[in-house]
């Protein structure tokens, strides 16, 4: 499927309900590589399943680890600290914490048992610092080079010899990762000796050394800590597989759905399962920062119930450090507030998946706010006058999902949808984040976006409405389908073509389901039943039947939800949608129509005649046309679309130009 280039989201005015969040990265990746680097089997549950975490399994995997589905788990059974594979090169994407402890461990490895590795990434990655960890490497005998840039990757790992006599030193204030990887890569080299961290320069992100400290604790490893400032692991360390173990859901990841809550969690609270006090993450610790902007949070043990506090949300000045990726949400919440808040001590910001300051304040400039940059702290007071905005997430997860966030502006005088420039980059660390938005967010029913296709039979509009769906992120709504599934059940109940009354009745408590682009009916999958020729002309009868169409009208209307909806069939722009924000009637020849589907036909191994088919289309039309209920015709204000001579791809790029022209983004 092609990557959707945006999503649209429209004005949003509440939230309620349950969100259960995915597992937590940064505990995801490192428990991944300690269930590597031990002896014995770990199986690991709920573990998140991203971007991030699959360069690192698809990375173990390559090293030799055993990498297993295990029922609703995963089992990782580890090298126990020995080298099985010795080359490899090994690509980490855009995952931070992938890239920094695997080099760490395969430094020791390789300056102790010999091998050459080559790590590399994205673009991105290669503008990631990871020098302050090779100048903690090569002291201690590791062979390092950088085969780019001195002190970015990729790096290649070629052997050298282990001398642990030397203090080991880290800087820790450009990011943590360095620290943590040192620490879950040292125990490999601890079995004669202890060894000690010393950190030089001020340690950042201290609540992400906390969960390093934590999973080596879990995996058998009690690192000695004394202030920020030195890390001692035992002599004898050795890490021992838990057996088996839970990750927690991703407090960062939290962080959106407690904004949405702080921000429009009206009446009924918003409930957001997977993190709660118990939790080890650091960032849950935004919860504090949102409650002091006035939201109202309550937390379980593993959950957190969220509700709207203080409105406007008030006003914050905060120093960020030990949340450094949730306190982007912050800079969003800020939108909200009372006037301008300012995030001080983010200068790591800079060097994430973008210069996250650079980005957040270019993006927040659009929706209308006024943002004051600096080296290390952003200032956002909220916007006078909202505007639509094409958000630019520049490869980065966390400001696609901030921006979304935008799109609550009804709440606070605007009125505008956010258009969220490749959604896909939620991947990873949340790829299901639009989806669980849009389970929890409410929006007027009218503020939902519909685009029609009406258009006579055969003429392709089911293919024309699934492309633009899928394009725009969109629900697909095929109403012929619902017809036609309705005359299957009236065929297989045995009713007579006109009996009104009889069909009316099966539509209205018809359990057809839609899953993955295959129609169920009583669970049963029909959706090749569907496209039967008896079962079309059955469909084209009793959709001439007033009772049957009356019925079948509330099913339509129930699937415009958000994001939105690409609606296909005869009358959705003429009478289902009537205020559909762009109407398309499709058209083709006749000859056109029969021939396309008798194409269809044969390649299912139907025999098929063209003049049969042709001759049939044409009183299908006539009987669509001339029905008194709802007859086929274009809606006054339709753009007609001939696509006789059109490829699929020509029809959808098309209605795509005309979308664009309905829409308020202009050229941002
Ligand atoms: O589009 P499709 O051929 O699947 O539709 C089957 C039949 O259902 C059509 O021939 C048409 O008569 C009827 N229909 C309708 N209104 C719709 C969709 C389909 O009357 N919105």
């Amino acid at each position: 499927m092609s990557r959707p280039e945006f999503l649209d989201i429209p004005p949003l005015v509440g939230t309620a309900g349950t969100v259960r969040l995915p597992g937590s990265k940064s505990i995801s990746n490192r428990v991944l590589l300690l269930a590597g680097l031990c002896a014995g089997t770990t199986r690991v549950h709920d573990l998140l399943d991203s971007d991030d975490t699959q360069v690192m399994l698809e990375a173990l995997r390559a090293l030799g680890c055993g990498i297993a589905r295990d029922g609703d788990g995963l089992s990782v059974t580890g090298l126990g600290g020995r080298l099985v594979v010795r080359e490899a090169r090994l690509f980490l994407g855009n995952a931070g914490t992938a890239m920094r402890p695997l080099a760490a461990a395969l430094a020791l490895l390789s300056a102790t048992q010999g091998g050459r590795f080559e790590l590399s990434g994205v673009p991105r990655m290669h503008e990631r610092p990871i020098g302050d960890l090779v100048d903690a490497l090569r002291p201690l005998g590791c062979r390092i080079d950088c085969l780019g840039q001195e002190g970015y990757p990729p790096l290649r790992i070629d052997g050298g010899r282990l001398a642990l006599d030397a203090p080991i030193r880290v800087r820790g204030d450009v990011s943590s990762q360095f620290l943590t990887a040192l620490l879950m890569a040292l125990p490999l080299v601890a079995q004669d000796r202890e060894l000690i961290i010393d950190v030089e320069g001020e340690l950042i992100s201290r609540p992400y050394i906390e969960i390093t400290l934590a999973l080596l604790a879990r995996f058998g490893i009690a690192v000695r800590r004394d202030g920020w400032q030195r890390f001692t692991i035992p002599r004898g360390a050795a890490y021992r597989s838990p057996g088996e173990i839970h990750v927690e859901g991703d407090a960062s990841s939290a962080s959106y759905f407690i904004a949405a809550g702080a921000i429009a969690a009206t009446g009924e609270a918003l409930r957001i399962e997977g993190v709660g006090s118990a939790s080890i993450q650091g960032d849950i610790r935004f919860v504090e920062a949102a409650r002091a902007m006035g939201a109202d949070v309550r937390e379980e043990a593993n959950a957190l119930i969220v509700q709207r506090g203080a409105w406007p949300l008030r006003a914050i000045t905060l120093d960020c450090n030990h949340i450094p990726d949730a306190a982007m949400t912050l800079a969003v919440m800020a939108l909200y507030a009372d006037g301008p808040s300012r995030l001080t001590n983010i200068a790591s910001w800079r060097v994430k998946e973008t210069d996250r300051i650079a980005a957040m304040a270019t993006e927040l400039r659009k929706v209308g706010a006024t943002v004051v940059e600096g080296a290390d702290f952003i200032e956002v007071a909220p916007p006078a006058r909202w505007r639509p905005a094409a958000i630019h997430t520049y490869d980065d997860h966390r400001m696609a999902m901030c921006a979304s966030l935008a799109a609550f502006n009804p709440l606070a005088g605007g009125r505008e949808p956010v258009r969220i420039l490749d959604p896909r980059c939620v991947g990873k660390t949340f790829p299901g984040y639009f989806d669980a938005l849009f389970g929890v967010a409410q929006a007027a029913p009218s503020s939902i976006p519909v685009l029609t296709v009406d258009g006579p039979t055969a003429s392709g509009k089911g293919t024309l409405g699934s492309a633009l769906a899928d394009r725009l992120g969109y629900y697909h709504l095929d109403s012929g389908a619902l017809y036609r599934a309705t005359a299957v059940a009236a065929l297989r109940a045995g009713l007579a073509p006109d009996d009104e009354a009889g069909t009316a009745a099966l539509a209205r408590c018809l359990p057809l389901r839609f899953e993955s682009q295959r129609a169920l009916l009583a669970g049963e999958d029909v959706t090749d039943t569907l496209r039967l020729e008896d079962v079309g002309n059955r469909a084209s009868q009793i959709a001439a039947l007033p009772a049957v169409r009356q019925t079948l009208v509330e099913l339509q209307l129930g699937f415009r939800q958000l994001p939105g909806l690409v609606a296909d069939g005869r009358d959705m722009g003429t009478v289902i949608f009537p205020d559909a924000a762009l109407k398309v009637f499709l058209t083709a020849s006749a000859e056109t129509r029969a021939e396309r589907r008798h194409k269809q036909l044969i390649s299912k191994g139907i025999p098929a005649s063209i003049q049969a088919l042709c001759a049939d289309l044409e009183a299908r039309d006539a009987r669509d046309q001339n029905r008194s209920i709802a007859p086929l015709k274009p809606a006054a204000e339709a753009r007609l679309l001939d696509n006789s001579a059109l490829s699929i791809e020509a029809s959808v790029e098309q209605v795509l130009d005309w979308w664009e022209s309905v829409q308020p983004f202009g050229a941002s």
